[in-house]
């Protein structure tokens, strides 16, 4: 059993590795402002749950609140931090981007300095495929150039990336990020696609398809994600000179014991066959408005995860259309409709 401090736990993602963790036996500390970007009533709801179970204990306060993080972090004495909080979001990035500075950057460095100060067994930390940018090569795999990000969201994780690199070198701090792709699910994020589509489809109202519907996501159900997350929290990179060898088309650092890793389900799907899912499973028809590519968007991203697979023998499998439909099955439950 370790002592696990999560960030972002009331978060969609977070909340489902505390859960995970806390099923695996693991003592769960949990920090999160609970900020209204993304739905705040569900971090509410999705906090309350977690405060309900055994073994989960909750702090409700900013990554950039230094005394806040410091004394959480202090009465947890964790032994692994996985930090999830972050600004997400690459269409509120135009709208906000200072949020993505104070979150990403200062809060990112706040946390590795807990990391630092408790000299962790293991930090870990999201990225996003948003770092990859306009790469044309794909899948995409890790090792691959992603210096040219497009939106200050992929900027400040780029940046958070580098930032922990530094540390994991100057204070072998064993490192490990993970880059997420299109993640879905129950208790999914009110701004992303899936909820947004799924919530007007039942209402009968039209649903935005930006480029056309020539748009493909490596979509990633949420279950799959965090067990792939769980699995990673076993396997921290080891130090320069250690001897260990690094696996085949390692991300592993010559220079610290850091890597990065993607999570995604190695398929480029459609985002026109992800609405056809969502109609399949709610029984209603979308009105679809085709609108031009959003600014800062891509047309496609697709997971080279043979890394995760190498390093844990796990790889994320969930078919999208059973991925919806437990996803559509959710909504409806949770809203009652
Ligand atoms: N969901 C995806 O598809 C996806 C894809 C790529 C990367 N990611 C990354 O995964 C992580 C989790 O994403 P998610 O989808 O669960 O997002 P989310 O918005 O549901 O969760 C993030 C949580 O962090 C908290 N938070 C944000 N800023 C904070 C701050 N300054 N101080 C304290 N708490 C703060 C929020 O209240 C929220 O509960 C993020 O780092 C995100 O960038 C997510």
């Amino acid at each position: 059993m370790k002592t696990i401090f999560v960030t972002g736990a009331a978060g969609f993602i977070g909340f489902h590795l505390c859960n995970l963790l806390l099923d695996q036996g693991h003592r769960v500390v949990g920090y999160d402002a609970l900020t209204d970007f993304g739905g705040r009533a569900l971090k509410e709801a999705r906090h309350a749950r977690l405060l309900a179970r055994d073994g989960y204990r909750g702090h409700v306060a900013q990554l950039e609140d230094m005394a806040a993080l410091e004394g959480a972090a202090a009465a947890a004495e964790p032994d692994v931090i996985v930090h999830l909080a972050a600004q997400a979001g690459v269409r509120y990035s135009l709208e906000n981007p200072r949020a993505y500075i104070d979150s990403n950057l200062v809060g990112t460095f706040n946390v590795m300095e807990i990391a630092r100060a408790h000299a962790v067994d293991h930090f870990l930390m999201a990225s996003t495929s948003s770092v990859y940018g306009a790469e044309k090569a794909m899948p995409f795999v890790e090792t691959q150039l992603t210096d040219r990000p497009l939106t200050i969201y992929a900027a400040t994780k780029k940046a958070a990336e580098a930032m922990t690199h530094s540390w994991a070198h100057l204070y072998g701090l064993p490192t490990t990020l993970f880059r997420f792709f299109t993640v879905y699910g129950p208790w999914g994020r009110t701004d992303m696609a899936p909820y947004l589509f799924t919530d007007a489809i039942l209402k009968g109202e039209p649903i935005k398809v930006f480029n056309h519907g020539e748009m493909y996501r490596d979509f990633t159900y949420v279950s799959d994600l965090v067990d792939g997350i769980a699995r990673l929290i076993d396997v921290p990179p080891p130090a320069p000179g250690s001897g260990a060898a690094p696996v085949d088309g390692d991300s592993l650092s010559p220079e610290a014991p850091w890597r990065v890793v993607n999570i995604g389900n190695s398929r480029s799907e459609k985002l026109t066959d992800f609405i056809d899912a969502i109609e399949t499973a709610t029984g209603r028809a979308a009105t679809r408005i085709y609108m031009d590519m959003q600014p800062g968007d891509v047309p496609a991203t697709w997971a080279d995860a043979r890394l995760l697979q190498r390093l844990t023998g796990y790889s994320p499998a969930t078919d999208m259309r059973d991925g919806v439909a437990r996803f559509v099955a959710w909504y409806r439950e949770y809203h009652n409709v």
